[in-house]
C-alpha cells in the first residue's frame, strides 16, 4: 500500500465474513471509510470493550472519532433506517455530526419498494431468493429503470411530492394487479419522508468530490464492501444474489473515484464458509459439524436473525473470488470457532459429471451436480482464542493457514481469533504495508 493510499475491503464469499470488526480495526490507519454498495441489508457487528454495535448502513469507520464515514452513490439509502442508526450512535455518545456524509447521488428506498419485494418473494411461481426484505432489489430496479428517487431529489420537497404521488400510483396499481396488495397512501408517505429529509439534509454532500479531494491531499481512504463477492449482481451465484456490485469494481462506480485510485484489495474470509438465504452452496455441511460451527460462531444473521448455513472452506470459490476482485490480501476470521474440530475438510476442487475442475459454473443448474473434492486436514484441538502472534498458534492451526494461503493465491494479512478488536493478529508484511 506504500504510495497507494486506498484499499477496498470486502467479503470473499456470501457476506457475513466478519468485515465489520476488520474494517473497525483497520480504520485506525485510514481517515475516511466509504460504503459503495448495498443498503441496510448489510449487518456489521463490532464489539468494542465488550459493547456490541450492529451497523447496517453507516460505515464502521465512524466508531473512531478521527475517521470520516461516507455513504457513496452506489448505496441505496432508506432514510428511516439511516436516521434510526444515527440516533443509536448519538445515544451511545458518538459524535457523528460533521463526521458522516451521504452522497447526493445515492438512491432512496421508499415503502413501496418493500411492499413490492415482500409480495413478490411470497408470490406463487416466483423463484424465492430469500432476501432481507428491505426493498433493496426494487430500489435498484428503479435506479436502472431511471425512475428512482435520489437523495438530491429527496431534499427538494416539490419534486419529492410529485415523485411519491406518481410512483405510488404506479406501484399500487402493479401490486394490486399482481399480488392483490392493499395500496399505500402517498400523502402520508410524502409527509413522513419530507420530515425525514430535513434530518438527512445536514449529512448530504457531493461525496465523489470529497473523496477525490481526500485522495489528492494524501489521505488514506478505505472502501468498505457490503454483502460478499458471490452476491454480486454480475459475478455472483445469480439469481441468488443481491442487486448491487459488491465486488471490488463496485468501489469505483459506487463512489466516483477512478480505478487508478484503488491501491489494494483485501478479501475477508472466515476459516469456514456461511451463507444466508437461498442459493447454491457446494460445501454446505449437513451433519453435526454444522451445528457445532453455528453454535460456536453464533452464526445467525445480524439483520434478520436467520440461522446461517455453514460449510467447509471452498478453495475454488475463494480463488474465483480473488480473481474477480484482484484480491491481494486475505483476512481470515473466526479461526477460534474451529478449535474443537477433530478434522477439517477443505474443498480443493469440484467433480462435475465425473470431470475434475475448479471452474465455477455460470449456470445455476451446474451447481446441483457439483461434488466437492476434499483434502482433510487435522484439527488443532486447542484454543486459539485471543492469540495475536502467528508463532503462538497451535502448529496445526499455522499449517491450516499456510495451506489456505498457498492454495488461494492471496497473502494472509490478518487473522481474527475472537470478536473483540484486541483479538486480532496482523502479520508483519501486511503491517509494514499499512504503516507505509
Ligand atoms: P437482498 O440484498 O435483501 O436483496 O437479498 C439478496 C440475497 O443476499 C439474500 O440471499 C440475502 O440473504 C443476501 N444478503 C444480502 N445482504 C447480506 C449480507 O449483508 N450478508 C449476507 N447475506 C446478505
Amino acid at each position: 500500500m506504500s504510495q497507494r493510499k486506498s484499499a477496498v475491503i470486502l467479503g470473499a464469499q456470501w457476506g457475513d465474513e466478519g468485515k465489520g470488526k476488520i474494517v473497525d480495526v483497520l480504520s485506525e490507519k485510514f481517515s475516511v471509510v466509504a460504503r459503495y454498495a448495498g443498503g441496510h441489508n448489510a449487518g456489521h457487528t463490532v464489539i468494542i470493550g465488550g459493547k456490541k454495535f450492529v451497523l447496517q448502513l453507516i460505515p464502521c469507520g465512524v466508531l473512531r472519532p478521527e475517521c470520516k464515514g461516507v455513504i457513496g452513490n452506489g448505496v441505496v439509502l432508506d432514510p428511516m433506517a439511516f436516521l434510526s442508526e444515527v440516533k443509536k450512535l448519538r445515544d451511545a455518545g458518538l459524535p457523528i455530526d460533521g463526521q458522516l456524509f451521504v452522497s447526493n447521488r445515492a438512491q432512496v428506498i421508499l415503502p413501496y419498494h418493500r411492499m413490492i419485494e415482500l409480495a413478490a418473494e411470497n408470490a406463487p411461481g416466483r423463484t424465492k431468493i430469500g432476501t432481507t426484505s428491505r426493498g433493496i432489489g426494487p430500489a435498484y430496479e428503479d435506479k436502472m429503470h431511471r425512475s428512482g428517487l435520489r437523495v438530491v431529489d429527496l431534499l427538494n420537497s416539490a419534486l419529492l411530492r410529485t415523485h411519491i404521488e406518481n410512483a405510488c400510483h404506479e406501484k399500487n396499481t402493479i401490486a394490486a394487479a399482481l399480488f392483490g396488495t392493499a395500496p399505500l397512501d402517498p400523502k402520508a408517505m410524502y409527509e413522513e419522508y419530507a420530515r425525514a429529509a430535513e434530518q438527512v439534509a445536514p449529512f448530504v454532500t457531493d461525496t465523489a468530490v470529497m473523496l477525490n479531494e481526500a485522495l489528492r491531499s494524501g489521505e488514506k481512504v478505505m472502501f468498505e464492501g457490503a454483502q460478499g463477492a458471490l452476491l454480486d449482481i454480475d459475478h455472483g451465484t445469480y439469481p441468488f444474489v443481491t442487486s448491487s456490485s459488491s465486488t471490488a469494481g463496485g468501489a469505483v462506480t459506487g463512489t466516483g473515484v477512478g480505478p487508478t485510485s484503488i491501491g489494494t484489495v483485501i478479501g475477508v474470509t472466515k476459516a469456514y464458509v456461511t451463507r444466508v438465504g437461498e442459493g447454491p452452496f457446494p460445501t454446505e455441511i449437513h451433519d453435526d459439524s454444522a451445528t457445532l460451527l453455528r453454535a460456536r460462531g453464533q452464526e445467525y444473521g445480524a439483520v434478520t436473525g436467520r440461522p446461517r448455513r455453514c460449510g467447509w472452506l471452498d478453495l475454488p470459490l475463494l480463488r474465483y473470488s480473488n480473481m474477480i476482485n484482484g484480491t491481494e490480501w486475505l483476512v481470515v476470521t473466526k479461526m477460534d470457532v474451529m478449535d474443537e474440530c477433530v478434522e477439517i475438510p477443505v474443498c480443493t476442487g469440484y467433480r462435475i459429471n465425473g470431470k475434475l475442475t475448479d471452474t465455477i459454473p455460470a449456470d445455476m443448474r451446474g451447481y446441483e451436480s457439483i461434488q466437492p473434492v476434499y483434502t482433510k486436514l487435522p484439527g488443532w484441538n486447542a484454543t486459539t482464542e485471543g492469540i495475536t502472534e502467528f508463532d503462538k498458534l497451535p502448529k496445526r492451526a499455522q499449517e491450516y493457514l499456510q495451506f489456505l494461503e498457498r492454495e488461494s493465491g492471496a497473502k494472509i494479512g490478518m487473522v481474527s481469533t475472537g470478536p473483540d478488536r484486541s483479538q486480532t493478529m496482523t502479520l508483519p508484511e501486511f503491517d509494514a504495508e499499512l504503516k507505509a
